[in-house]
């Protein structure tokens, strides 16, 4: 078969991608190693930035996004014993919706199946090749058949495990890393929301973060060391770990049934540049961050708008060069996004072998960012999202 665009991948980028480039009339095929269920079970970050709600719903993929998601207007930062309000609508005017990856997700694929775009869940045997000249993606699908599809063009929207960007040679490309010496503990917990706005809270045992999902379910995550067996963590433990760390700035949390626990990877990755031949890079395949501030949905989101016009571009010239300037746009925000994603956990997280200087160091820069509007106002700026195209 022949395709325009094969993308390998169908998590938000590869989906929304697939769904922008139909708009724009060009026919792609999606396809993922995981299964429809496997994805929308998968816990992910909850916080959009309003381009990323206006995308989902300026383009007609659903307004569920507006319906069943939650407004806020600002964030704690709960620090030295109380908790301080970044005000993002008074700061910058904007906002950002509390709705979680999954149903992200779950929008973009019934959107796809509703406009009968061709998306292929759990298939085996990925590969990609030609990717200078003649591009093309190998797979067995669901039901043991094979297939080779020749596209114009590829994209690697596979992920932070990418299969797609190893294809890059060596000699092609440049890979930033960095590892940090902790994780997140992530449950969900059928209890009321215990505050009504996101707590990032800093404390001398660790980091928490108290967020939320329903009125009858919530998420939260604490600080803990990346070889930690969630399995080993009784309920009693895992509330008493964050009970003392959000206690510790004037804090209770409202207990419930814990029904998911798991433990998060961190890293910061970053591959450039994001275009190869006739295959692009989009989402976590070619930018991993670490979780504090919720980035890497947005970044990925944007990522693909950005691709879906520079595609276009290249599709209509049968010529790959607007990939470059994608991957140019693309990594302007991608570092940005490092930044504060790299700022905000180690402003947050207590290293292994943190001093009572560290800590109190960390209490200072707290002290000082809410205790000043320009301060303030840089991290309402980044956390409800650059503005298009900056
Ligand atoms: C959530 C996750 C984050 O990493 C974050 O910074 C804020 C919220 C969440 O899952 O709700």
């Amino acid at each position: 078969i022949r395709t325009r665009i094969g993308i390998v991948g169908a998590g938000p980028a590869g989906l929304m991608l697939s769904h922008l480039l139909a708009r724009a009339g060009i026919d792609s095929v999606v396809i993922d190693l995981r299964s429809r269920r496997e994805i929308e079970q998968t816990h992910r970050a909850g916080i959009l930035e309003q381009d990323s709600v206006d995308l989902l719903v300026d383009t007609g993929v659903s307004d569920r996004v507006l319906r069943d998601g939650y407004r806020h207007d600002g964030i704690e930062l709960a620090f030295g014993g109380g908790g301080h309000r970044i005000d993002f609508q008074g700061l910058v005017g904007a906002s950002t919706q509390l709705y979680p990856q999954t149903d992200v997700f779950v929008d973009l694929a019934d959107a796809r199946e509703r406009d009968h775009g061709d998306v292929r869940f759990g298939v085996t045997g990925v590969s990609v090749d030609g990717l200078v000249s003649t591009p093309v993606m190998r797979f067995t699908d669901a039901d043991g058949a094979d297939h080779e599809i020749r596209a114009d063009f590829l994209v690697g929207a596979d992920g932070s495990r990418s299969l797609c960007r190893r294809e890059v040679p060596e000699a092609a490309r440049r890979q930033y890393f960095r590892e940090y010496p902790f994780a997140w503990f992530g449950i969900l917990t059928e209890a009321p929301p215990s505050a009504p706005e996101l707590i990032y809270n800093h404390s001398p045992r660790g980091f928490a973060l108290i967020s939320q999902r329903t009125e009858t379910l919530q998420r939260m995550y604490f600080q803990c060391d990346p070889t930690e067996d969630a399995d080993t963590w009784s309920d009693d433990r895992i509330w008493e770990e964050l009970q003392s760390r959000v206690g510790a700035n004037g804090h209770t949390l409202k207990e419930g049934p814990i029904i998911s626990r798991t433990v998060l990877p961190f890293r910061s990755f970053v591959q450039e540049p994001m275009h190869h031949g006739r295959l692009v890079l989009a989402g976590d395949s070619a930018h991993t961050v670490p979780p504090t501030g919720a980035k890497g949905l947005n970044l990925a989101l944007a990522d693909v708008r950005v691709l879906a016009q520079e595609l276009e571009r290249a599709v209509a010239a049968k010529d790959p060069a607007p990939l470059a300037s994608y991957s140019e746009h693309a990594l302007r925000r991608v570092w940005k996004a490092q930044h504060f994603s790299y700022w905000m956990t180690t402003m947050l997280h207590t290293l292994p072998d943190a001093t009572p200087f560290d800590v109190r160091r960390q209490e200072g820069e707290l002290a000082s960012l809410t205790g000043s509007t320009a301060g303030s106002m840089y991290l309402a700026e980044a956390y409800t999202g650059w503005p298009k195209g900056r």
